[in-house]
């Protein structure tokens, strides 16, 4: 029997999570599967619908990512995105080819066929709809229509209506085009018949039953960290086992200055008990001199589980861990296509395995803002809900080059600072991260007539919605100069200030 289920495969793309995303805001379950899953995986889902995703490749070239012709005899509608689109038709026999013209944001889409039921709805003829791609489609495969073109893409949106297979040159998922979410919902709810009825209300009571059933009468520990995700994982966890739930906090050391006391507080505040373990000293006497950021991540990984490994023996008898990992984690530590491999994420690519424990991630399948009003839900407060996320390894990788104790400590005076006015300035939730990177580059400044040779800052603020893209954050030149004026002046060590103007993709939020 088909489930209320979208599933979305993904060929690279970096708007794929956000059709994921979008379909999850309509109120149907949707999931993101690499691209290559096989027959079998797709029909044990099933699935009331597929979609196919963009990519960045050319459909007919050597390193293009296809998949086999049998997902068009499994009698589930089939929408194709971009590279979607392209590779339907290059799989159908269609022909593919680079476009005359390279089109890349805002086109004008002329709806041809007016009654489709991916237009309904539209009382348009034309609308706006964002394109990116650099190949178009020469020819349409055999029973396929072209039911939307635009002025440089006469092949802009096809259909095979009998065999229910959907493609659009554009991207539905993306807010700029005009009518996308419309565009997508008739495809879930016209076409796959898919119904309204995936709710965070009842996530949170599957979550706990879930974690009861799972852990029925054992004991179980979890690493908290005081973030949003760690938070709410604890804060579930709890209500649902009580005191078999052992939440262990582990004080690396490497947290700003204010962070331990704020997550200490709200703890207390909301009922959770969490055990403190100070390790400062394990974690520092280990990085050290050590430079390499794979190798911070991979030290730190290993002292927490080693950590962790005690403080399960000292509990006894533990048989789970339970982690905050969530969607977003999952999705971008398996983005390998072509061996791309960005960072090994602390929570999930980082840590080697726990040998002797289960392990339990009751958050995995959700985004980061869909965590946020499950706080909302559980009444967690808002200096939590909003609270900048914070990596596992902390500051070390923000610590350019080799980590010591000097710089360690100035670049806590210089994050205090940076929190400090982000607060008076009113502006820290309406930024969704910003931190400060110490580089190991000194230069020259002077102060006080006298020269100075010192290391360089630089201030990170990113805006995002899922950390999975982000933009630069357009902070005010009054700010920014308060910032480094205070930071220079009040800080021995650093005699510049440089604010990072890059946005992901193509640069990470974090620099290591
Ligand atoms: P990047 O640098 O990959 O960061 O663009 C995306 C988001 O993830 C955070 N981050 C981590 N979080 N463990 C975590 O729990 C990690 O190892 C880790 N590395 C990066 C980063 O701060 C940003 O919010």
């Amino acid at each position: 029997m088909k489930k209320n289920l979208i599933i979305i495969l993904d060929f690279g793309s970096q708007y794929s999570y956000m059709i994921a995303r979008r379909i999850r805001d309509l109120g149907v379950y949707s999931l993101l599967y690499p691209y290559n899953i096989s027959k079998s995986k797709i029909l044990s889902k099933c699935p009331s619908g597929i979609i196919l995703s963009g990519g960045p490749f050319s459909v007919y070239k050597t390193n293009s990512l296809l998949i086999s012709k049998n997902i068009f005899s499994l009698g589930i509608p089939i929408l194709g995105i971009c590279y979607g689109m392209q590779l339907i038709s290059f799989l159908l026999g269609g022909k593919i080819g680079p476009s005359n013209y390279r089109e890349y944001g805002k086109s004008l889409l002329e709806i041809i066929d007016k009654n489709h039921p991916l237009f309904l709805g539209i009382n348009k003829n034309n609308i706006v709809v964002w394109m990116s791609h650099f190949d178009e489609i020469k020819k349409i495969p055999k029973e396929f229509n072209i039911i939307g073109k635009t002025s440089s893409c006469p092949v802009a949106a096809i259909s095979n209506n009998k065999k229910m297979i959907y493609a659009v040159q554009f991207h539905p998922e993306v807010n700029n085009t005009e009518y996308g979410k419309l565009i997508l919902e008739n495809f879930v709810i016209q076409i796959c018949k898919c119904n309204y009825n995936w709710k965070l209300t009842n996530v949170v009571n599957n979550i706990i039953n879930d974690i009861k059933k799972t852990v029925s009468n054992k004991k179980v520990i979890l690493g908290f960290s005081g973030g949003l995700d760690s938070f709410v994982t604890a804060y579930l966890s709890y209500k649902a086992i009580g005191k078999q739930l052992n939440c262990i906090f582990i004080d690396t050391g490497l947290f700003p200055k204010e962070e331990k006391k704020i997550i200490i507080n709200i703890c207390k505040h909301m009922n959770l008990p969490i055990k403190v373990i100070n390790a400062k000293e394990n974690f520092l006497s280990k990085l050290i001199g050590i430079k390499n950021p794979e190798k911070k991540r991979k030290i730190i990984g290993k002292e927490f589980i080693n950590l962790f490994q005690k403080e399960s023996k000292k509990i006894g008898n533990i048989e789970f861990l339970i982690q905050g990992t969530i969607y977003s984690d999952i999705i971008e530590s398996s983005k390998k296509l072509n061996n791309n491999f960005i960072k090994s994420h602390h929570n999930v690519g980082g840590l080697p395995k726990f040998r002797k424990l289960k392990i339990i991630e009751p958050l995995k399948k959700l985004f980061k803002d869909e965590v946020r009003t499950i706080g909302k839900l559980l009444g967690v407060p808002g200096i939590i809900l909003y609270k900048h996320p914070f990596p596992g390894p902390g500051i070390s990788i923000r610590i350019i080059g080799k980590i010591n104790k000097n710089k360690i400590s100035i670049i806590k005076k210089a994050d205090s600072i940076l929190f400090q006015e982000l607060n008076s300035y009113n502006i820290y939730n309406t930024i969704s991260q910003a931190f400060i990177i110490l580089l190991s580059t000194k230069s020259v400044g002077i102060m006080g007539d006298k020269r100075t040779y010192e290391y360089t800052a630089v201030l990170r603020s990113v805006n995002t919605k899922d950390f999975m893209t982000a933009t630069f954050s357009h902070l005010s030149y009054e700010f920014l100069e308060k910032i480094s004026n205070r930071i220079i002046n009040e800080v021995n060590g650093i005699n510049r200030v440089l604010y990072d103007i890059s946005s992901k993709p193509p640069s990470t939020i974090e620099w290591e």
